[in-house]
């Protein structure tokens, strides 16, 4: 007898089950999630016009290579390290396209760092060169996002603080770009500080 025929439809039936318990069921819940309350409230909050031309930024200099925005907790040391005080869940995603979840760590995760980092000026400094706020560190300065230029009359109230060692010739100031705004108000708006029910947390883990 050729089995032959029902060989091949069996494995039809496995595969295609598979694909579809893998692939279109996760897809349909997680299309159909839809933000919880308005305005201030709003879950997941929105971000400000500035922060999502942020998202273009962050995008366009491949920060995603080397950061993260997920925070774990069913797995690994997010939690203790303050990265967040949730797993992320897909509601904090639904605004976002594309998504910056990442798979690299060779920085922190960055879903939360809004809420831990929340000075602008940190972020600026930070981003003008790594090793000012963080001696030794691995990434790379951005300092194109700043222009160095000769100060005309007054000095502008926009120029960077920086300390010695970092300042630009006598009579130059830096100051940053519209993409380095935009880029710290992306920055300082990365939270998912607020709750998900469902959203397991160490505290919920512990009683399983
Ligand atoms: C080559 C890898 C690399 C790239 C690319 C990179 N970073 Fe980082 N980042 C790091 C490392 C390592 C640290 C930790 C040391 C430090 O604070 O500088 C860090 C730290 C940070 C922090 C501070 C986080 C905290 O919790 O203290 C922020 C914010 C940040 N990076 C944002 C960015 C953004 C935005 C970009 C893109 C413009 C970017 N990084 C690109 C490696 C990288």
């Amino acid at each position: 007898m050729n089995r032959g025929p029902f060989i091949f439809i069996g494995v039809l039936i496995i595969v295609s089950l598979s694909w579809a318990l893998t692939l279109v069921k996760p897809i349909q819940e997680a299309g159909n999630l839809q933000a919880i309350g308005i305005g201030n409230d709003r879950i997941p909050a929105r971000l400000t016009g500035l922060a999502e031309q942020g998202r273009d930024v962050y995008q366009e200099q491949g920060c995603v290579n080397c950061h993260t925005q997920q925070t774990l907790a069913l797995v690994g040391s997010d939690i203790e390290r303050g990265w967040g005080e949730r797993q992320s869940m897909p509601l904090d995603y639904i605004d976002q396209s594309p998504v910056f979840t990442g798979t690299n760590r060779v920085g922190p995760d960055l879903a939360n760092v809004g809420v831990r980092r929340g000075e602008a000026n940190w972020h600026y400094l930070h981003f003008y060169n790594p090793q000012i706020t963080s001696a030794g560190s691995n990434m790379p300065p951005f300092d194109f996002l700043f222009e160095t230029r000769e100060i005309v009359g007054e000095p502008s109230d926009r120029a960077l603080e920086l300390p010695e060692g970092f300042r630009p010739a006598e009579g130059f100031e830096v100051v940053p770009t519209r993409d380095a705004d935009a880029l710290v108000a992306y920055m300082l708006g990365l939270s998912q500080a607020y709750e998900i029910e469902e959203a397991p947390t160490p505290e919920k883990l512990a009683f399983k």
